[in-house]
């Protein structure tokens, strides 16, 4: 590989689902990661395959799918985690196991209770044992900005002696400064004697803001992997946004002479489903994806756009896939125009979600004078949930400032049709006891929130959920243009992450 060209590696589906509250489906995992194979990401970590059932499940279907990323899976430093993960990965054309173990004074103490020469045994047996199950192994030192200089030296040379031929440097907890970040990448490239065989990456937390600005800092100092999710998803504060380091690297190529493979027309698209799949709403001034990364409201502003974009532009929105606004079809479109224009915007659907989805856009023209692309996403990511135990067939509702509030709900339960009526403190509190008579379930709601996909007085209205179970929470989004069937289908939809998250046995307590 070119000097320059920096390896971008994606965890949405591993670090980026360790957020609280980002539970994702096989299905959509797969989705995903068709997503970034399609923009270029060069590794896919999917998963983390001894965690549960369902992480081994989706890492197996992502290698089975994906052809040209490299399939990644987590394991601790543990025999039976590492033969998991080779077993997840086999079928991948690319494959990788990622490897890892605390080496800070910290963690080694208080959370593995080991020895600094145990943990340095751990790392020679666990790279040995993975190189001899898959030719691609990444080696990981957890808390790796904090860890002493000679031990991490340490660590790392036994690691490479051992096979592992990418080297990660975690800021596992988001601590780290940009100086101080770089200055350990090329503390570990001077000092460790074999360092030359292997790839060094950086993994940053965002705790203090810096993620991004760590990661590039790092680079410019050799590292030449850069492990980030997108959306910046990921542990607590999340992760490096894979959005704004590419994005970056790509405009100010000036600064930073180094480069990727990433197609970045594909960064919108992809952004967009994450925060769909995950009901995790992008904050509209993020950079590069926030609604309001294009959009100029002063006049001097404006002004200055139309006569030259690059006034107060330095990308365009183009080169990041956004498109203005642009109005498609109408209730004259036929199936074959719907198809293509679900290509356009990224989709494949098989016959029957097709079906099911061209349904939907007819009966949204129906009700709705301008259809955008915005309105077709929001209505295929609602539709796209063909395996989900609980689906939402129709409502009825008496509103209004009379009362009594009441809801006639049909529901589709592993398969078999359901129906109930219920009045409530106004029509989606009845709508939401209609959900709970269904289905009885214990999980409190947390969060309830509306707002409108496109402008005018018969926008689609995208409602967002939140539940919480027993300490785990998930997010659900659901979208009509009526805000009452909006709110039912969110709710569903959280309904059936909950019910993915109830599957997922409790791994033993681990810490990535
Ligand atoms: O943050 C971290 O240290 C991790 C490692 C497992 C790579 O996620
Ligand atoms: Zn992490």
């Amino acid at each position: 590989m070119e000097q320059n060209r920096v390896i971008i590696f994606d965890t949405t589906l591993r670090d980026g689902e360790q957020s609280p509250g980002a539970s994702m489906n096989l299905d959509e995992k797969v989705r995903i990661a068709q997503t970034l194979e399609d923009m270029g990401v060069d590794v896919i970590e999917a998963g983390f395959p001894i965690a549960s059932a369902g992480d081994f499940e989706a890492v197996n279907a992502v290698a089975k799918v994906v052809k040209k990323s490299r399939i990644a899976g987590l394991a601790r430093a543990v025999r039976a985690d590492i033969e998991r993960c080779a077993e997840a990965v086999r079928p991948a054309e690319l494959s990788r196991i990622h490897t890892f173990i605390s080496t800070s004074p910290l963690h080694m103490k208080y959370k593995l209770q080991m020895e600094p020469d145990a943990v340095v045994q751990a790392i020679h047996d666990s790279v040995s044992l993975a190189r001899n199950l898959v030719d691609d192994v990444e080696w990981s030192a957890e808390d790796g900005s904090r860890t002493e200089h000679d031990f991490l030296c340490r660590c790392v040379e036994t690691a490479i002696a051992a096979g592992a031929r990418t080297i990660n440097i975690p800021d596992t907890v988001g601590y780290a400064v940009p100086d101080e970040y770089a200055a350990l990448i090329a503390m570990l490239i001077n000092r460790v004697p074999n360092i030359d065989q292997a790839i060094l990456s950086v993994h940053c937390h965002n705790d203090l803001g810096l993620a991004v600005a760590n990661s590039l800092a790092a680079v410019r100092s050799g590292a030449r992997q850069i492990e980030c999710t997108i959306n910046g998803l990921g542990e607590r504060a999340g992760n490096a946004a894979l959005e704004e380091i590419v994005m970056a690297l790509r405009t100010r190529n000036d600064a930073m002479p180094f480069t990727t493979g990433i197609r970045t027309e594909a960064i919108t698209r992809a952004s967009k489903l994450v925060s769909t799949v995950t009901g995790f709403v992008v904050q509209p001034n993020k950079a590069i994806v926030g609604a309001n990364a294009f959009a100029h409201e002063s006049g001097i502003h404006q002004d200055g756009v139309l006569k030259n974009a690059a006034t107060y532009e330095i990308m365009t929105p183009e080169s990041v896939g956004l498109s203005r606004s642009s109005l498609v079809m109408g209730k004259h479109s036929g199936r074959h125009a719907f198809r293509d224009k679900l290509k356009q915007l990224g989709y494949e659907l098989g016959d029957n979600a097709l079906n099911e989805a061209f349904k939907r856009f007819k009966d949204l023209c129906d009700k709705k004078k301008d259809v955008f692309d915005e309105d077709i996403i929001a209505l295929v990511d609602d539709e796209a949930r063909a395996n989900d135990h609980i689906r939402f067939q129709s409502l009825e509702v008496i509103a209004g400032s009379k009362g009594p509030q009441k809801a006639t709900l049909e529901l589709e339960i592993d398969g078999q049709s359901a129906r109930a009526e219920e009045s409530g403190d106004g029509p989606v509190d009845a709508t939401f006891k209609a959900i709970r008579a269904l289905f009885p379930h214990e999980a409190r709601l947390q969060l309830y929130q509306v707002h409108a996909v496109t402008g005018g007085t018969d926008a689609q209205a995208e409602v967002t959920v939140r539940l919480e179970e027993n300490g785990k929470t998930v997010i659900g989004q659901g979208a009509d243009t009526d805000t009452l069937v909006a709110s039912a289908r969110a709710y569903v939809t959280a309904l059936n992450k909950l019910l993915t998250k109830r599957e997922k046995t409790a791994p033993a307590p681990v810490s990535a």
